[in-house]
């Protein structure tokens, strides 16, 4: 171990500055910068630059066929992958601790091993036992899953060389490793880089899937996965609200596959659940129908996905109206909120407004704006939507509704789903698949599920000035 220098690295962005401070100039972090001590630059610099050896420089043509894939009989995890893990590539799968991370990766191992496939895992974090007793519960004990308990890089690759290459390894966490080639503490950026960067390095020669895991961190006391998303092929995030038993595993990142797709599970007794419909479990049991919420027929990658959206827009109590927003974006939700003031004269930005996507999951699409705005406008008009309506469209700031992609898909699952009206972008063209359809133009067109909007303007404004 040559200790060289130190140097001071964010925990959080992995920037490196002179000297320690307590807030980060790269990322805005506070606290999260660490004493680290750095290795000798490889190479050694110019000065002292080691003799390369000439590479083979080959064209694009090839006769080898794509690698086979590796499904782990997990279908909604084998779709967020792609099709299954790919011979000699590196996966990272990211999440919040307690998430369901560890119970992921050990289902999908034990039913690959299951099935007669060669697959180990290594457990920096749980003894031997308690991967046990987590199995039993899932009902995997007679999995021929291989186990390992380890920290050490240098250990864990003498154990994976020392025999025949597994077709998957799982790391569970990758915040555990550390090499003895660092004295950097584990958990710190410079041990949590150089131990998957040696993981990865050995998956690529040896032929073996890696699945790294690795926990999100806010506090920035130890590395996140974002310092490991570069060295990897594929990243996925397991996300869910804590409160509600499904999670979503989403690819952010992948060389072999789309990076939209989702997977979505339901937490149970006995692990992880594969949830095939996520659309009825997304609406839940809608019973009535309250002023404020819309169906919005959303699309999660190839997979159109119902979900219902709150608003809830009120006076405001204090000098400043609340915003509160779970499951979508705030600036987008202050976009729709001035596009409706500006091109429907829909004053709700003096109002106190809350949106809630239900059931926890997280929606980026933009055309969710026309439910959004849809219920927005219920919310403050007080009257309901009409029943079994679906929505969809994206909103610009000229208030117009601009077309979304793969509507048929939108509205054939609607359809499934038992809805009979959608209201949609004018000049979409799709097949009806048995829906009423209403072609909206523009936002102001949402009026007509607000009676009588600029009195209601003015009773927010003016504080019950004025009773409609
Ligand atoms: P875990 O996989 O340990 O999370 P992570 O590795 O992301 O930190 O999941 C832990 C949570 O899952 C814990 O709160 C208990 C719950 N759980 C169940 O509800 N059912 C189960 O069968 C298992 C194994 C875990
Ligand atoms: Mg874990």
């Amino acid at each position: 171990m040559v200790k060289s220098s130190t140097s001071y690295v964010c925990q959080s962005c992995g920037a490196s500055a002179p000297k320690w401070s307590g807030k980060c100039e790269a990322c805005g972090g506070w606290n999260t910068i660490v004493e680290e001590g750095i290795a000798p630059p490889l190479g050694g610099g110019a000065s002292r630059r080691v003799k390369g050896r000439k590479i083979s420089l080959e064209d694009l043509k090839t006769e080898d066929a794509p690698p086979k894939r590796r499904p782990t009989g997990i279908a909604e995890f084998d779709r967020v992958t792609g099709g299954g893990l790919v011979p000699g590539s590196a996966l990272l799968v990211g999440g919040d601790p307690g998430i369901g991370k560890s119970t992921i990766i050990l289902q999908a191992l034990g039913k690959y091993a299951q099935a007669g496939g060669h697959a180990v895992y290594i457990s920096g974090e749980e003894a031997m036992a308690q991967v046990r007793m987590r199995a039993a519960r899932m009902g995997l004990s007679d999995a021929p899953l291989m186990l390992g308990a380890a920290t050490n890089v240098e250990d864990i690759l003498a154990t994976l060389e020392s025999g025949k290459p597994p077709d998957i390894v799982a790391i569970d966490s990758i915040q555990t490793l550390w090499t003895g080639a660092l004295d950097a503490a584990p958990g710190t950026i410079a041990q949590v880089r150089t131990a998957s960067f040696d993981l990865v390095r050995y998956a690529k020669a040896s032929g073996a899937a890696l699945l790294l895991v690795g926990h999100v961190t806010k506090d920035g006391q130890i590395a996140g996965p974002k310092a490991v998303e570069h060295l990897v092929d594929a990243v996925l995030y397991f996300e869910g609200e804590r409160g509600h038993h499904f999670r979503v595993l989403r690819a952010v990142k992948n060389r072999f596959g789309a990076t939209d797709e989702i997977g979505v599970f339901e937490m149970t007794g006995k692990g992880l659940a594969e949830v095939a419909n996520p659309s009825a479990l997304f609406l839940g049991d809608r019973k009535s129908a309250a002023p404020g919420t819309a169906v919005f027929a959303g699309l999660e990658g190839t997979r159109p996905l119902l979900c219902e959206i709150q608003a809830l827009v009120s006076a405001t109590t204090y000098g400043t109206p609340r915003r509160a927003v779970v499951g979508w974006d705030t600036g987008r939700l202050a976009m729709i909120l001035a596009v409706l003031d500006a091109r429907a004269g829909v004053g709700i930005g003096a109002s106190d407004v809350y949106l809630n996507v239900a059931g926890g999951l997280k929606i980026g699409e933009p055309a969710a704006d026309l439910a959004v705005a849809a219920a927005l406008v219920s919310s403050f008009g007080g009257e309901a939507l009409p029943r079994d309506t679906v929505f969809f469209g994206e909103i610009s700031l000229s208030g117009d509704i601009r077309p979304v992609p793969q509507a048929e898909s939108r509205l054939k699952e609607a359809a499934k789903l038992g809805f009979k009206n959608a209201f949609i972008p004018a000049g979409t063209k799709a097949d009806a698949a048995g829906l009423a359809l209403t072609e909206i133009t523009s936002v102001a067109e949402l009026l007509r599920f607000a009676p009588e909007p600029t009195l209601r303007r003015e009773k927010t404004l003016g504080r019950g000035k004025v009773e409609s």
